[in-house]
């Protein structure tokens, strides 16, 4: 198939090299010359495993290709998916202006019938007001094109996304089943791995990708929330997570406690569905309770610190390993390192930092701001005679360091680890001073357990 993909970001990436391995031609069109400029040099500009070398072998067999020309997108293909951003207004609502300006280009340009197929998150709607749109821009064209509107969310995490598209658990498309035909063509080599496809109208295919992402973000507040009591309590977490997961009723999946998720796409995700509520007047109470534990799981580290130095944090020496808002990725959207940094620097601590992709994305957040440290290594921040020691990403470098060189390194500075990296045996054979994990038993030094 002939396919062009508008939006040479994460999404759109990820879709136009995987769909070029499965053999199609593949178009990506941008606005931003100079994105397109590197990605014609054979540099990737997202951080993702896998990604740039999938790019560079579908360019090199000639089945992709980079423009910022429209009209050499338009023209042509059978397909047009567009994976432009959707980001939040204000309101909390998405801003789909990005996507109409796409679909009307399209509408305006092409020269035969061919398929829109919407891979961005958006408002439950959005296809219909595009369709309307896309047959008035046709019928000022006067001439006999049809282009049909299909809903084709995607499901890809950050990190594992090239997995997760060949991988899929399944593929959703929404539209009318003979104007969606193509797209069994398009997925046809997934299909027949045995990834199930399901039909469905445009709307539901648009509220499937929202109910997934909350769904999601519901497990992880609600693990949150149970941690705090688990805390409070005396219980452990992780005994406690066990005990509900084999359940099959409740599986084991995203239920790692920790401070909290963050990302492009649950806290907008999240947002956009609790103002479509409210504006059909439905309550949203259950949604909206997942971004407010949230926020307060994103205080945890700070509180820790607070509570081990009797709130005197001013001119403390404080180290953060990790600042992306989950490992195998730079990205610190929402990232619960930046509400503890922030809180910090508001304290008058000083923070030396380290993370193993996100440190120049970090360096452009605090630029020139005196109290920050940027280390290279983990190792480097311990060198700094640290009052304590915060893990924000729980990267497999952190989890896998040795841990009786940390122990000596923080001497009796506290460990407070955000993503339950290490279990509380392997801390206790350390002798780490003090160790405060998410929802388990504090472990001090004289190898004695308690509440925390
Ligand atoms: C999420 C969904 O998982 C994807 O299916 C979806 O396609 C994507 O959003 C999207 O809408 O584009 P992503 O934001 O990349 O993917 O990240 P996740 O792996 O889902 O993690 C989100 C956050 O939850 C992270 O901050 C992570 O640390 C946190 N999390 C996850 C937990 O705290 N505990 C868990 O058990 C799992």
């Amino acid at each position: 198939m002939i396919i062009s993909i508008y939006g040479a970001g994460y999404v759109g990436l990820i879709t136009a090299a995987c769909l070029a391995k499965l053999e199609h031609q593949v178009t990506c069109v941008d606005i931003d010359t100079k994105r397109i400029a590197m990605l014609r040099k054979g540099q990737c500009p997202v951080y993702e495993a896998q990604l740039p070398e999938l790019i560079s072998e579908a360019v090199q067999a000639n089945r992709l290709h980079f423009t910022d020309n429209f009209a050499e997108a338009t023209k042509r293909a059978d397909i047009h998916f567009i994976a432009t951003g959707t980001p939040s207004l204000p309101e909390g609502n998405a801003n789909i202006s990005q996507i109409i300006a796409v679909a009307v280009t399209v509408a305006q340009q092409t020269e035969r019938d061919c398929l829109l197929v919407i891979k961005s998150t958006v408002p439950v709607g959005t296809g219909d007001a595009l369709q309307v749109r896309i047959d008035k821009e046709l019928l000022k064209r006067r001439q006999k094109i049809r282009i049909s509107v299909a809903a084709n969310p995607e499901f890809l995490r950050e990190g594992s996304a090239v997995h997760d598209f060949m991988n899929a658990e399944r593929i959703i498309i929404g539209g009318k089943a003979q104007e969606i035909a193509p797209l069994q063509i398009v997925y046809h080599p997934l299909v027949a791995k045995n990834i199930p496809l399901l039909s469905m109208s445009r709307r539901s295919a648009e509220l499937a990708k929202y109910a997934a992402n909350v769904m999601l973000a519901c497990r992880v507040s609600f693990i949150n929330q149970i941690s705090q009591l688990a805390g409070a309590l005396g219980a452990n977490i992780d005994e406690v997570r066990q005990g509900i997961a084999l359940d099959t009723r409740i599986g084991p999946h995203f239920l790692r406690p920790g401070i909290g998720y963050g990302g492009s796409c649950f806290p907008k995700d999240i947002s956009a569905l609790v103002y479509t509520a409210k504006a059909l007047q439905i309550d949203a109470s259950l949604i909206e309770a997942i971004a407010k534990v949230n926020q307060l799981q994103k205080n945890w580290l700070i509180e820790r610190l607070q509570h081990h130095f009797n709130n005197k944090l001013a001119g403390l020496k404080i180290g953060i390993w990790g600042l992306a808002f989950k490992p195998g990725t730079d990205d610190l959207r929402d990232a619960s390192s930046l509400v503890a940094m922030k809180s910090l620097l508001a304290a008058k601590a000083k923070l030396i930092v380290f993370d193993p992709a996100a440190l120049l994305a970090a360096q452009k957040l605090f630029i020139n701001e005196p109290a920050i440290r940027w280390c290279e290594t983990a190792t480097e921040v311990l060198t700094a005679s640290l009052d304590a020691l915060l893990i924000a990403t729980e990267w497999p470098e952190f989890r896998n360091f040795n841990l009786h060189f940390l122990s000596e390194k923080l001497n009796k500075a506290p460990l407070i680890d955000g993503r339950n990296c290490f279990t509380l045996e392997q801390v206790k054979q350390a002798g780490v001073a003090y160790y405060y994990s998410v929802g388990r038993p504090q472990v001090m030094s004289r190898r004695e357990i308690i509440c925390a």
